[in-house]
Parts: structure tokens; C-alpha cells; sequence
């Protein structure tokens, strides 16, 4: 397996999350910490989540009735996939359980700039494209503010002041940055900066926390650093950190757009979902059913028992399930079953309220 290599704009070797929170100065999200969250996501607790900056202090503004935020964004390089909505999943329930606002930029211009056949105008069709499945996962229209790279272009003047204490070699080190990029890549993290600190840009200092991918993490480390030049004086917003949802087909995959089957799509219909599932999810079952029922299963490396911690929301079934998978009394194709109706009541939910969507983008848009 290559070796391990995580920037925003590349993953990968097989990772090893731990070392990762020591290279990029993270720390591990403690029992204790995760106590403090009100009725945590299943995703907290049961440590997808497991890597934050400054998670305490966010938690105790928010004790002390301080305003606080949240920022996650989406870069629109093409559909979205149900990964996508990690971060997001997340936004919404601090908003849910600690009616904060939600901000929610869109950064076309990021992926115009990386993805070398990206177009200008495709970018911009899929940041719409996107903005509808993101409205569509229930976020409050009078506590989230969405906005586009292209379209808020307000945020320019916020990512100047960012830019001018940001050196090229900071960028450099925490991107990997060559002389053979674009100009567009060594701006960018200025943009990004910009996003996150726009909370506090409009509304003056206060703790805001960033859902991501630990993928993201460079941004914040960069970020984070210019909050207490005298020219912006802000509070360092924190971070909590996903590990990667796996891909459909198991270790050594990526969900791409570039092969539909890697992955289950938002837009994906109920005969997609159970033919790719049946098909091609990466089973940790054994290879007959007599072995499986006599030495069991390995629900660890298995991606629909992986993806089930993602949308079984009961501890006592999940527990269950892993047992029996374990044990041998669940059999693979039982437990992609189970899979199959999770995630097609979701995607059914959550297409109906894509349809509404249209009509709602404009109370959701900071232009
Ligand atoms: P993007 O669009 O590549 O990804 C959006 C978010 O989804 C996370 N993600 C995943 N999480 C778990 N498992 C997966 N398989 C998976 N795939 C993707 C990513 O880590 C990310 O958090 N630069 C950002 C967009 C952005 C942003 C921001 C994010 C713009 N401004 C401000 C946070 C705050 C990006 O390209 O994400």
C-alpha cells in the first residue's frame, strides 16, 4: 500500500488517523468531551468523529449562552455522495441542539482551480446542482446562510485582509504547493480562511466550530494562525475531525465520480442502491454459508456494517447486529439487506425534499 499522504486535495495509503491528529496537531476527541455534547449524532458517538481543535472551548461558550457558530462547506466538483453529508449531518445537529447559525459557503472557484476538466461553467452548475441536496437535509432557512465563491463575492474583501498575513510558505508547507500550480491554488487557502471566519467578520468575535473531513484540517492549522494579528483580531475557530466513510468497494477504493459504482449518490434511485450494494460492497462475510456460520463474520472491515454505524441510529440494534454478524448468525446478504432499506428510506426523504428545494434557495443565499 503507497504511503500516506492526506491534503484537501489528496488522500492516499492507508491511513492511520492517529498519527495523522500528531503530524497535523489535533487532538483526540476524550470520553469526557464527547459527554459534554448534548444528545451527541450517532457519528459522535460513536467516534467517527474522533479528532477536534479547541472542541472545549466551543462547548463552553455555548454553556455560557455566547453566540456561537458553525461552518461547512462543499466543494462542487460534481454530484454529491452520501460522504458528502457527514460534514453536514453535523452542521445540522449543532443547529438542531444548539440553535446556532450555519454557514455554508460553496468554493467553485477551489474546484475550477484543481480539477484540471472542471469548466468554469460547469463548476458553477454543479455548486446549484449541490445547494439543492443541501438544502434538502433540513437545515432552518432563518439560521443558514449558503453562499457561493462566485456569486458572494463580499467574501473577496474578507480573504484580502486573511491573504496579506498569510505567507506563500506557510501555504506551501500545508499544501504541498509546487512551482507548477496555478495561481488559483496559492490563493485559495486565503478563500477558504475567509469562509470560516466569516461568522465572526459580520458578526464580531465569537467560537465557531468547522465539521470536516480530517482531509481539511490543513486550512485550519493555516487559519488559525493569523486570528491574533492585530489587524484581524479574531477567536481561533475550532474543528472537529471525521475519519473517512469508506468507499463502497472496500480498502484500497475511493468514491469517485469518475466510476458511479464506488459510491451511493443523493440522486441515486432504490434499484441503484440495491444493485450496488449487493453487488459490489466490500464483505468481510466468509466465502460459503457453512463457513460463515461456523466461523463468523468480520463486521471491522466490513462496508456495510461500516456504512450501517453511519445510518443506524439505535446503539442497541447496531450492537446487535455486530454480534450476530460476528458470531455467524447474520449472514452477509442479511446484513446488506438491512443496508438497502436504511439507505433508501434516507435517499426517498431526502429526494422528496430535494424537489421542494428549488423553491427555497433564494431564503437560504448570502449574495
Ligand atoms: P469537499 O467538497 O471535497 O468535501 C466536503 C466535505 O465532505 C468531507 N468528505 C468526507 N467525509 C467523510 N467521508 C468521506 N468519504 C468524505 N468525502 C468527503 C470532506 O472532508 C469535506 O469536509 N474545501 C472544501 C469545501 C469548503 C469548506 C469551506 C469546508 C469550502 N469552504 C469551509 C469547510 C469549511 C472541499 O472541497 O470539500
Amino acid at each position: 500500500m503507497a504511503e500516506m499522504t492526506v491534503t484537501p486535495w489528496e488522500v492516499v495509503g492507508e491511513i492511520d488517523y492517529e498519527k495523522l491528529t500528531q503530524q497535523f496537531g489535533t487532538q483526540l476527541i476524550t470520553a469526557a468531551l464527547r459527554e459534554r455534547l448534548k444528545r451527541p449524532h450517532a457519528m459522535l458517538r460513536r467516534g467517527l468523529y474522533y479528532s477536534h481543535r479547541d472542541l472545549g472551548k466551543f462547548l463552553d461558550a455555548a454553556d455560557k449562552k455566547q453566540r456561537i457558530s458553525i461552518v461547512t462547506g462543499r466543494g462542487p466538483s460534481g454530484k454529491m455522495h452520501i460522504g458528502h453529508t457527514i460534514p453536514l449531518l453535523i452542521a445540522k445537529y449543532f443547529q438542531d441542539e444548539y440553535d446556532c447559525e450555519v454557514f455554508i459557503p460553496v468554493s467553485e472557484d477551489e474546484k475550477y482551480y484543481v480539477k484540471p476538466d472542471l469548466s468554469y461553467e460547469q463548476a458553477e452548475k454543479y455548486a446549484q446542482d449541490n445547494i439543492l441536496d443541501i438544502i434538502a437535509l433540513g437545515f432552518d432557512p432563518k439560521k443558514t446562510k449558503i453562499h457561493r465563491d462566485f456569486q458572494y463575492t463580499t467574501i473577496y474583501k474578507y480573504a484580502a485582509k486573511i491573504a496579506k498575513h498569510m505567507t506563500y510558505s506557510t501555504a506551501k508547507a500545508a499544501f504541498g504547493l509546487t512551482p507548477s500550480h496555478n495561481l488559483g491554488w496559492t490563493f485559495y487557502p486565503a478563500m477558504q480562511s475567509a469562509h470560516i471566519y466569516l461568522p465572526q467578520f459580520l458578526h464580531g468575535p465569537h467560537m465557531t466550530l468547522v465539521p470536516i473531513g480530517i482531509d481539511q484540517d490543513p486550512f485550519m492549522r493555516v487559519l488559525r494562525d493569523v486570528a491574533d494579528h492585530p489587524e484581524i483580531k479574531l477567536m481561533k475557530p475550532g474543528a472537529v475531525h471525521s475519519k473517512f466513510m469508506p468507499a463502497l468497494k472496500g480498502p484500497g477504493t475511493k468514491m469517485s465520480a469518475s466510476d458511479p459504482d464506488s459510491a451511493i449518490w443523493l440522486s441515486d434511485g432504490p434499484k441503484d442502491v440495491e444493485r450496488k450494494v449487493k453487488r459490489y460492497a466490500f464483505s468481510g462475510g466468509r466465502d460459503t454459508i457453512e463457513e460463515h456460520r461456523r466461523l463468523g463474520g468480520n463486521p471491522d472491515i466490513d462496508v456495510s456494517y461500516q456504512w450501517l454505524t453511519i445510518f443506524e441510529e439505535d446503539d442497541k440494534k447496531l450492537k446487535k447486529i455486530y454480534d450476530d454478524y460476528k458470531s455467524g448468525k447474520l449472514l452477509s446478504g442479511e446484513l446488506k439487506g438491512m443496508l438497502i432499506d436504511k439507505i433508501n428510506v434516507f435517499l426517498a426523504e431526502h429526494q422528496k425534499r430535494r424537489v421542494k428545494a428549488g423553491k427555497q434557495v433564494e431564503k437560504f443565499l448570502l449574495k
